[in-house]
């Protein structure tokens, strides 16, 4: 036993993973505190709104995005995307919107205007002087959202 335990820590270190318990530790409760290191990050609701508030018009006017957002009522998008940033980051709010499969279903999206939606939020990251490695962290939380996302293969 004593073998495979320090195999395991040995493993999760490799992987910077959490340590993983021998004997079986009880399950995270529903009442643990939520992680919001990120929400944080990000400056909390008002850093979150600095940034929709500054990409959803970035995407209006992008060549590469333009064209789907043509019709977009930019207040609506804004406060949508500030609640589902603010949901991903672990910060203490509601995504009252439409699920992104349903959202984006009717849209022809490929993995090229996925890219270019993740560079014009780097951009209104940039602008909004977010940190490098906090834009990172967004990003990958949003990065696996492709699979709802991106339909034109
Ligand atoms: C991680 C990537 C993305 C996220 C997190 C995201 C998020 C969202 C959210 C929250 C909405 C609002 C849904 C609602 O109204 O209830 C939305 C709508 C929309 N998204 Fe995305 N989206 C992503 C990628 C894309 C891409 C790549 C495109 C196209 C280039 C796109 C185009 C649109 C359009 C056109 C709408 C509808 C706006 C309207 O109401 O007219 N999205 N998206």
């Amino acid at each position: 036993m004593k073998k495979i335990t320090l195999l395991l820590a040995v493993l999760c270190a490799a992987f910077a993973l959490p340590p993983v318990q021998a004997q079986s530790a009880p399950a995270a409760s529903a009442a643990a505190p939520a992680d919001d290191a990120l929400f944080r990050a990000l400056g909390g609701q008002p850093g979150i709104d600095r940034i929709t508030g500054d990409f959803v018009p970035r995407l209006v006017a992008d060549p590469r995005t333009s064209e789907f957002f043509k019709k977009t009522n930019q207040a609506h998008l804004k406060e949508m995307l500030s609640q589902q940033f603010c949901v991903v980051a672990g910060g203490p709010c509601v995504y009252t919107g439409v699920p992104m499969k349903l959202a984006h279903q009717d849209m022809d999206i490929s993995k090229g205007d996925f890219n270019a939606l993740v560079e014009v939020l780097q951009a209104a990251m940039d602008a909004q002087h977010v940190p490098f490695a906090t834009q990172n962290q967004l990003l990958a939380r949003l990065a696996p959202m492709h699979r709802d996302i991106v339909n034109v293969h």
